[in-house]
């Protein structure tokens, strides 16, 4: 192994993600099965301990590709030299939170999370929110970040994006490899738009393999909805598919995205599609050279106008919200 490790902040370090994401990244699904890695936990004091019990087990893999483990409970030391952060840890909603309190509880932590990324993060970092409210997690934590390229800093939709793609494998009786083009749009939230408008399998387009009442009353409703349907299920939210898609955002975003394909991720806007710019909403995206972009020139039609801006005009509310506070 003659590289230099690449240094992976996760935080939220002994969450369930954390637990289904950390074993992922050693064995060199993060980057590659040529790049090491050196792991950087950040938790809270009171889950310390807990941080070290998957380090130790980490070590217990004999991972080749994992030159060490790290646990710190403060941020500036956390994102030292980071290269990649994952930012996961947040706060959930207790009963009887209204979204306001969420997103001003969120604050506490993506506020000083930003600055300690502007402080000592390395100069290629590329940050990942994994935490609710996503999206705007990742705002607060850009917009403390001025030093930062804003284009740096993303928010998760890939899983909506992989639950879409497993919905229509299913509904076509085709592999997911066939199916190229669907997007998420928006929100990592209910008023998510997941969009077949431009979608196609095996070279056809997917709107005319299925009908418009199966989109609107199945297909969207089951992607937006999912993450609500696994804790019903599960009692506990999404864990192994949350870390997988958080294994795919990045791998795409660092080694790019197929030709005549792209995926999903928020990103920062830069006014396209009527998105207000700076805004971190998920569009269709391609990578190349290390860089997410947004796609250009899609033609939108007027029932994913529709969709696209009741998503948007919910995270308008959520950065309006969090401006108000005295966050962003
Ligand atoms: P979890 O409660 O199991 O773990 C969260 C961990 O974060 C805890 O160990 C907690 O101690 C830690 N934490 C809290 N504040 C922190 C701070 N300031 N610094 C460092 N660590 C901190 O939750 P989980 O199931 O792992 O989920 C984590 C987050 O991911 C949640 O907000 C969840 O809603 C979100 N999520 C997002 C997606 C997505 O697609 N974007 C999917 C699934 C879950
Ligand atoms: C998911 O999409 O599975 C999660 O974002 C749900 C949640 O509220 O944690």
């Amino acid at each position: 192994m003659t590289q230099a490790p690449v240094n992976v902040t996760v935080t939220g370090a002994a969450g369930q993600i954390g637990y289904a994401l950390l074993f992922r990244i050693a064995s060199g699904q993060l980057l590659g099965q040529d790049v090491p890695v050196k792991l950087r936990l950040l938790e809270i004091p009171q889950a310390v301990k807990a941080a070290e019990g998957t380090a130790m087990e980490l070590e217990d893999g004999a991972f080749p590709l994992l030159a060490g483990t790290d646990i710190f409970d403060d941020p500036k030391q956390a994102f030292e030299g980071t290269n990649i952060a994952l930012l996961v840890g947040a706060r959930p909603r207790s009963k009887g939170m209204e979204r306001g309190d969420l997103l001003e509880a969120n604050g506490g932590i993506f506020k000083p999370q930003g600055e300690a990324i502007n402080a000592g993060a390395a100069d290629d970092i590329k940050v990942l929110v994994v935490g609710n409210p996503a999206n705007t997690n990742a705002l607060i934590a850009r917009s403390h970040a001025p030093d930062v390229p804003a284009d740096r800093f993303t928010a998760m939709t890939r899983l909506d994006h992989n639950r879409a793609l497993a919905q229509l494998a299913k509904k076509l009786g085709v592999p997911v490899t066939e199916l190229k083009k669907v997007a998420i749009w928006g929100n990592h939230s209910a008023t998510q738009y997941p969009s077949v408008q431009h979608a196609e399998f095996g070279g056809k387009a997917i709107a005319d393999a299925v009908d418009q009442a199966w989109l609107e009353n199945d297909f969207i409703p089951t992607v937006a909805k999912r993450g609500a349907a696994i804790i019903e299920a599960r009692g506990l939210s999404s864990a192994a598919s949350a870390a997988s898609a958080a294994i795919d955002h990045v791998y795409t975003w660092v080694n790019g995205t197929p030709a005549g394909d792209w995926t999903s991720a928020a990103v920062a806007s830069d006014g396209s599609y009527g998105v207000p710019e700076g805004l971190i909403s998920s569009f269709p995206v391609t990578a190349e050279n290390g860089q997410y972009k947004i796609v250009q020139g899609l033609e939108i039609d007027d029932f994913s106008r529709a969709r696209i801006d009741a998503s948007v005009a919910e995270l308008v509310e959520e950065r309006d919200t969090v401006q108000k506070l005295g966050l962003i």
